[in-house]
């Protein structure tokens, strides 16, 4: 049964704009998101989008363009919060983007801050978890513990966004990538276009 409540994650990889799609698509089909940024997610989403670097003056408008009331931000070193615990019902978490260093945290039980406790919780009580990673080219050690995460239940979808619907617009483009994560949390969305289908 639906509980209507998300957890996601958003870590340093490149692709803040993949973090800023998905949000605004999510938050139309749930009731309560739990967003948990790690320190470096700032530090990119800065870089590519121009985001507040300070943790404290940071606000979701400059994430987002608006305030999204059903988005929580939670502290990333705060377990004092409902998505580290499994007694927490919720419908999964999503990482996205994902870096290789939450990758090889998660792939090895190093819950060290909220957003891989959340994510440890997930593949513990055989919740949803799907990682968007993003890296060129992936090494042995990246390739491997994507697969002991495949292995342990997680969905991997690489931040691979497909051009054959011809996107005109950076959002489009991120956007492709955004409707395969929603497909996958089992929510319609207008954004997927199902290949060759009838409209
Ligand atoms: C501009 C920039 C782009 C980066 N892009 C990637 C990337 O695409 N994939 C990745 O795994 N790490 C990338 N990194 C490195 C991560 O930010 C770094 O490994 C960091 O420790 C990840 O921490 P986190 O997982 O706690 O967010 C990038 C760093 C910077 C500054």
């Amino acid at each position: 049964m639906s509980t209507g409540k998300l957890v996601v994650g958003i870590t340093g990889a490149s692709g803040a704009i993949y973090a800023q799609r998905f949000l605004i698509h999510a938050a139309r089909h749930y009731k309560e998101i739990f967003l948990i940024l790690s320190d470096q997610a700032l530090q990119v989403a800065h870089q590519e989008l121009g985001v507040k670097l300070d943790r404290k003056s940071f606000t979701l408008k400059d994430w987002l363009g608006e305030d999204l009331p059903n988005i929580r931000l939670l502290d990333s070193r705060d377990y004092f919060t409902p998505p580290a615990s499994g007694s927490f019902r919720h419908d999964g978490m999503v990482i996205v983007p994902c870096s290789m260093g939450t990758v090889g945290r998660i792939a090895h039980g190093i819950s060290n801050d909220l957003l891989t406790r959340s994510a440890d919780v997930c593949l513990k009580e055989r919740r949803n978890l799907i990682l968007v990673p993003r890296e060129m080219p992936m090494n042995v050690i990246m390739l491997r513990n994507l697969t002991t995460l495949a292995e342990a239940g997680a969905q991997i979808i690489p931040a691979c966004p497909a051009w054959y619907n011809r996107p005109g617009s950076l959002e489009e483009l991120a956007d492709t990538v955004v409707a395969r994560i929603l497909q996958n949390l089992g929510i319609e969305d207008p954004l997927q276009k199902q290949w060759m289908a009838e409209e």
